[in-house]
């Protein structure tokens, strides 16, 4: 029988509930789900270091039998291949991420022809969630309580000087 494994690509920083909407969706379609963090983000001063992302995607994914977490440097479709991924997984929130994501995913296809791209969309009540603006309301004070898993709440908490939003 044909097993599925399929990657949930992203920066993840810091992972949201919108992301772990995603993941137990993921989990539910595919036989194996792996979570893979971009390493090299381009972002000078990334809020956590992936290090700390991956311990907390990890204690937030425990629940799931199916889902691993990994890193990557380079080309994505690069991991999915070391990975044997036939599919990778992007959720789409709104219309306004479909472009990029559709760029994405076809340049991917151009890639890897047999790599396939699934788009899922996350609970409506997360549709308005993403990092960005997650980091940028922790450093000016608000409430993101709700929003992250409570592990992150606390890093976040626990963080001395807040970096950019960079
Ligand atoms: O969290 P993000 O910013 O939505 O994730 C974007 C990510 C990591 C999926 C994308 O930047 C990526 O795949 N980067 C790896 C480099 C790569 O393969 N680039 C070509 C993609 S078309």
């Amino acid at each position: 029988m044909n097993t599925v494994r399929a990657i949930y690509p992203g920066s993840f920083d810091p992972v949201t509930n919108g992301h772990l909407d995603l993941i137990a969706r993921g989990s539910r379609i595919f036989d194996h789900l792996i979570v893979a963090i971009l390493n090299n983000s381009e972002k000078q001063t990334p809020l956590f270091p992936v290090e700390e992302r991956v311990e907390m995607i990890t204690a937030a994914t425990r629940e799931f039998g199916n889902v691993s977490v990994g890193t990557f440097d380079g080309l994505l479709v690069e991991f999915a291949r070391q990975q044997q991924a036939q599919a990778l997984l992007r959720g789409i929130r709104a219309i306004s991420d479909y472009e990029y994501e559709f760029q994405m995913a076809l340049m991917n296809r151009r890639l890897a022809p047999q790599l396939e791209t699934v788009f899922m969309m996350p609970a409506e009540k997360y549709s308005y969630v993403s990092s960005r603006l997650i980091r940028e309301v922790f450093r000016l004070g608000g409430s993101v309580e709700g929003l992250v898993p409570p592990l992150v709440v606390e890093r976040m908490r626990a963080r001395n000087g807040f970096p950019g939003d960079s």
